[in-house]
């Protein structure tokens, strides 16, 4: 395991940009993510970080050490590529022990490492297939293997699981937790999928147009996002404009949204003046005879405009005076959907404390 640091690294190509100088720290064993749409510098920071390509700006630090200057192998980097670009006329075993054998070690040495690395992915017994042989996940395995072999300090992958059907990513998402817990190495892992990086991420690093929006565990990014992107970018939100108005001396600052004709306490350190306020669908409550709303509720009615029956989940969509609200409601029996007819009126409720305040 080692740190990485990267200061102001930055990169263009001609006239775009296609990071702005950004600042990153990935401590030893953590795991990190970067996160974003198409297009937001994803696998250029990455390709900076393993040395592929050359930043305009910055310096790059592992452990403390500028490796800035030194080519993509003598970095000790580990690399996993969407593509597993394996040989394919070599074996599994040959193909993890590719990389070491380029090391100068052993013959012993290589068995022994591939060996482990083989084990560590459960594919000792597959050891003298070729890959043509292989399912997808198997492959994808092996090229985890071959990354692993020569025990990096830290390991890069972008979108390894991408060329891998819905179930096999599901596994393979597990896999890699289960490596990183295991082995302690420092992964930085590239993806477009949030699932993925809910599940995988110690921390995620949101980029956006060439630079970094937000940096944060998961729990932290999705409760509290910074800005409307990272808002609507990781999972669903109802995002209402809303006007902060503090009184000085007064803890707690009124936040009113006119569009609910709502009016709430709240001790968001949001500055006087207009705002948003997030409230992710599965925080808004449904009120009925059976489950009453708490008595220092915030409640509100409306008129139910769309009813989706998911299993667990039922997703209504309710107008309240000119917004509507995606509410997601868990689903536990049949009478509780009782009651929730289209076109007739829902009575909702809210705690303000799940209520987030970010700038406008
Ligand atoms: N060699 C290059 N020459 C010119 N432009 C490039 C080059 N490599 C990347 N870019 C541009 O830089 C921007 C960032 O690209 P990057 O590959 O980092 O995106 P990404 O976040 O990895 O996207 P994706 O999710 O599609 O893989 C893009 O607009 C891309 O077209
Ligand atoms: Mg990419």
């Amino acid at each position: 395991m080692q740190e990485l640091r990267i200061h102001g690294v930055s990169k263009r190509y001609g006239h775009f940009t296609a990071l702005e100088p950004t600042d990153l720290t990935v401590a030893a064993g953590e795991f990190v993510t970067l996160l974003g749409p198409s297009g937001s510098g994803k696998t250029t920071l990455l390709s900076l970080i393993a040395g592929l390509a050359e930043p305009d700006s910055g310096r790059i630090l592992l452990d403390g050490v500028d490796v800035s200057g030194l080519p993509a192998h003598r970095r000790g980097l580990g690399m996993v590529f969407q593509n597993y670009a394996l040989f394919p006329h070599m074996t599994v075993a040959e193909n993890v022990a590719f990389g070491l054998q380029t090391r100068r070690l052993a013959a012993a040495e290589v068995q022994d490492k591939v060996q482990r690395a083989l084990t560590m992915v459960r594919l000792e017994a597959l050891a003298h297939r070729v890959p043509k042989e292989l399912s997808g996940g198997q492959q994808q395995r092996v090229a985890l293997a071959r990354a692993l072999a020569y025990q990096p300090a830290i390991v890069l992958m972008d979108e390894p699981l991408g060329a891998l059907d819905r179930n096999l990513r599901e596994e393979m998402k597990f896999e890699i937790a289960r490596l990183h817990r295991e082995l302690g190495t420092s992964v930085v892992y590239v993806t477009h999928d949030q699932e993925e990086a809910l599940v995988l991420s110690d921390r995620i690093c949101l980029m956006n147009r060439a630079r970094v929006e937000q940096i944060d565990p998961p729990e932290t990014l999705y409760f509290r996002p910074q800005t409307r992107f990272a808002a609507e970018f990781l999972g669903e939100s109802n995002l209402l404009d809303c006007t902060v108005s503090r009184t000085p001396n007064q803890p707690l600052a009124q936040i009113t949204v006119t569009s609910l004709g709502l009016n709430l306490q709240h001790d968001a350190p949001a500055a006087n003046g207009p705002a948003l306020l997030m409230l992710r669908p599965e925080s808004i409550e449904i009120e009925t005879p059976l489950h009453p709303a708490p008595a220092d509720a915030l409640r509100l009615q409306g008129v139910l405009m769309e009813r989706i029956f998911l299993g667990p989940m039922t997703r209504l969509l309710v107008r309240i005076g000119s917004s509507e609200l995606k509410i997601l409601k868990r689903t536990t029996s049949m009478h509780e959907l009782r009651g929730l007819e289209l076109g007739t009126p829902v009575d909702i409720w809210l705690d303000p404390e799940r209520c987030h305040i970010l700038k406008a």
